[in-house]
Parts: C-alpha cells; sequence; structure tokens
C-alpha cells in the first residue's frame, strides 16, 4: 500500500447497514480498491439514509481535509435513496465528467446502471463520488474511474485554495 494520492474516506450510506441488520461489504471493497490505487483510507463509516446525516458528515470531511470522499449506496429511485441530493447539496462544483464516466463503462456492463442517479463534484479540496451499493458496483465504477484519479487528484491540488482560504 503506497499513499501518494492522500487522505480518502469511504461512506456506506445504507439504513440497515447502519442499524446492523446486514454487514457492509461495499464498503470495505471501496477501500480495498482505493489502497491499492495510492489512497490512505482513513476510515469506511456507515450512514443511515438521511439527508442531513450525510450532508454534515461530507462538509465535516472536507473540512478534515480529505482528498476525497467516496460513497457507496443510496443513489437508486427508491424513496429513501437520498445520497445525490445530499451531495449536491454541499458541492461547490460540479464534476460530471466523473458519474458519466461511471454510467459509460458500467453500461456496457449492465443495463441497471443507468438506475444510479451518483454524482460527483469538489466540496473546498475534497473530491466527493457516489457510488453504487452493491460490490459488484464499487467494483465497476472504481475500475472505470482508476485510470483518471491520480490525475484528478494532481489538478486538484493545484486549484484548491482549502478551508477558509
Ligand atoms: N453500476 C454498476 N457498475 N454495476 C451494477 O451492478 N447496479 C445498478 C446501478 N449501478 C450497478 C450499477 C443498480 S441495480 C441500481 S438500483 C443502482 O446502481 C443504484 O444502486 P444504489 O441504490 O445501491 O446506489
Amino acid at each position: 500500500m503506497h499513499m501518494a494520492l492522500g487522505k480518502a474516506l469511504v461512506l456506506t450510506i445504507s439504513d440497515s447497514a447502519s442499524a446492523g441488520k446486514r454487514n457492509d461489504l461495499s464498503g470495505p471493497e471501496a477501500k480495498r480498491i482505493l489502497e491499492e490505487a495510492g489512497f490512505e483510507v482513513a476510515a469506511i463509516e456507515v450512514l443511515p439514509d438521511e439527508r442531513s446525516d450525510i450532508e454534515s458528515r461530507l462538509c465535516r470531511a472536507s473540512d478534515q481535509g480529505f482528498r476525497l470522499v467516496v460513497t457507496s449506496g443510496g443513489t437508486g429511485l427508491s424513496p429513501r435513496d437520498v445520497t445525490p441530493e445530499a451531495t449536491g447539496a454541499v458541492i461547490d462544483r460540479n464534476v460530471p465528467g466523473i458519474a458519466e464516466l461511471m454510467r459509460l463503462e458500467s453500461l456496457k456492463i449492465t443495463p441497471k446502471a443507468a438506475l444510479s442517479r451518483a454524482v460527483s463534484g469538489i466540496r473546498q479540496s475534497t473530491l466527493i463520488i457516489n457510488l453504487p451499493g452493491s460490490v459488484k458496483g464499487v467494483r465497476e465504477c472504481l475500475a472505470a474511474l482508476r485510470p483518471i484519479l491520480p490525475h484528478a487528484m494532481e489538478t486538484l491540488k493545484q486549484s484548491s485554495l482549502g478551508c477558509g482560504e
């Protein structure tokens, strides 16, 4: 494991995992892949599908200086799926190409990729990316992003002013 790309946080967004009714498998998978890609994953946290909880954790993560926050889950069509809305509410700048790339590559594997409303964007100097909740979805989407993540982190570093500046 190397840490060249900086500190990352993985947030699993799931009512059932946060209530302890099922194990979080997608968070550990995202952590494993991100570490392999060169991030230092500080933690995996599990949150319920509550918009205010997600928004405040994302804001705090960017204040804490995480370079990358990856969420898993809550991007679909069910009424409790609010991860994209929470993300959209806290980002300063949208980075639509990241979500587009995930969907483009994922659609080659399954048409159900169209059902993820994942968004991606920047808050302060933190890149926030929504992934689907399944282990398979996490794997496929991170595989699509892996080639562009180093350059994304590099350009973000150059352009960011950081918190409070
Ligand atoms: N993307 C990839 N690459 N692979 C998948 O298996 N599953 C889809 C989609 N995106 C999937 C995917 C399905 S079935 C759903 S319902 C949506 O992601 C939303 O998932 P979520 O609500 O767990 O975030």
